[in-house]
């Protein structure tokens, strides 16, 4: 009777033959996913695109905490983007990307919302119409750029978009995903020179920005894979970096921003 129990209960593994009862609370291990879902209303072009830009949100999230975990938090670059905030909110918002459980995390390509009409639009998140599901506008596909083509083009990771290159697209719109991070890395500061003065003033939020994480993901990618050097990062007063002076690229492209209700972002 004890026996049948258990095992009606399910959890498996255990041995059934306890000399006396152990109180057990039902629990299961919820369905887990570890991709992201492509949405069937993806035609073969955007699925393809989109399959290659998350394998690059994958090896810019794997690059980036590798580096952190390799080291540390007394690595002048951890410090210029989190100063003295936990290392372990830097690995876990990176892991989090990687290992959190996706199932029903979707990117869909249909407007099922309408916004991808709006001038300046290249995707949103659902906010309360689909909270894991995130719309990626046909302006994506011609104007994101990949992993293979990081340092090209002018860009330099401060003075152009964080979002700049797909993969980087797409882990900040992962981090509006409450799934992913339990809504926990947010918009606490936007601009390169923002981001930079958070982690002065503010280290524990500098930790748990979007943009912070964006921008030390692509420093990182952009010296350690792309191997672009100085004229890659673009400012003189970075450490680590010097020569060009930040050119502000892509900021015209910046357009539409709004998290009040966590709904838009649509650069
Ligand atoms: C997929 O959709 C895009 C945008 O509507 C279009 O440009 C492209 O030709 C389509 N690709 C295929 C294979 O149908
Ligand atoms: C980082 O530097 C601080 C201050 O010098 C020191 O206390 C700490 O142990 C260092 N951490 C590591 C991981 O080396
Ligand atoms: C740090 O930033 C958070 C989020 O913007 C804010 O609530 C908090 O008051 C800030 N703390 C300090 C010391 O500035
Ligand atoms: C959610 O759907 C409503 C009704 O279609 C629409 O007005 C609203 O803009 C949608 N929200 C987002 C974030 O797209
Ligand atoms: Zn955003």
């Amino acid at each position: 009777m004890f026996s049948k129990t258990l095992l009606a209960i399910g959890v498996a593994l255990l041995p059934v033959t306890f000399a006396t009862p152990i109180a057990l609370e039902e629990r299961a291990l919820a369905n887990y996913v570890e991709e992201v879902t492509i949405h069937s209303s993806c035609n073969t072009t955007q699925r393809r695109q989109l399959t290659k830009a998350l394998s690059d949100t994958w090896e810019l999230v794997s690059m980036a905490k590798e580096y952190t975990y390799t080291n540390g938090a007394n690595d002048s670059l951890y410090e210029l983007y989190f100063g003295d905030g936990p290392i372990t909110n830097v690995i876990g918002a990176f892991d989090a990307v990687l290992k959190s459980n996706k199932d029903g995390v979707l990117l869909r390509c249909d407007d099922i919302d309408g916004n991808c009409r709006l001038p300046g639009w290249r995707g949103h998140w659902r906010g309360e119409n689909g909270t894991a599901e995130t719309v990626i506008c046909d302006a994506s596909y011609t104007d994101r750029k990949s992993n293979d083509q990081f340092c090209a083009f002018g860009y330099t990771v401060a003075g152009s978009s964080p979002s700049y290159y797909f993969g980087t697209d797409l882990l900040h719109r992962l981090y509006h995903v409450p799934q992913i991070t339990d809504g926990k890395v947010e918009h606490y500061a936007d601009s390169y020179d923002e981001c930079l003065d958070l982690a002065k003033n503010n280290a524990t939020f500098a930790t748990l920005n979007t943009h912070s994480l964006q921008y030390y993901a692509n420093h990182v990618f952009a010296i350690e894979v792309a191997q672009g050097g100085e004229s890659c990062i673009g400012r003189a007063d970075v450490a680590g970096a010097a020569s060009a002076p930040a050119t502000a690229t892509s900021s015209a492209a910046l357009a539409c921003h709004t998290h009040a209700d966590g709904a838009l972002h649509c650069e």
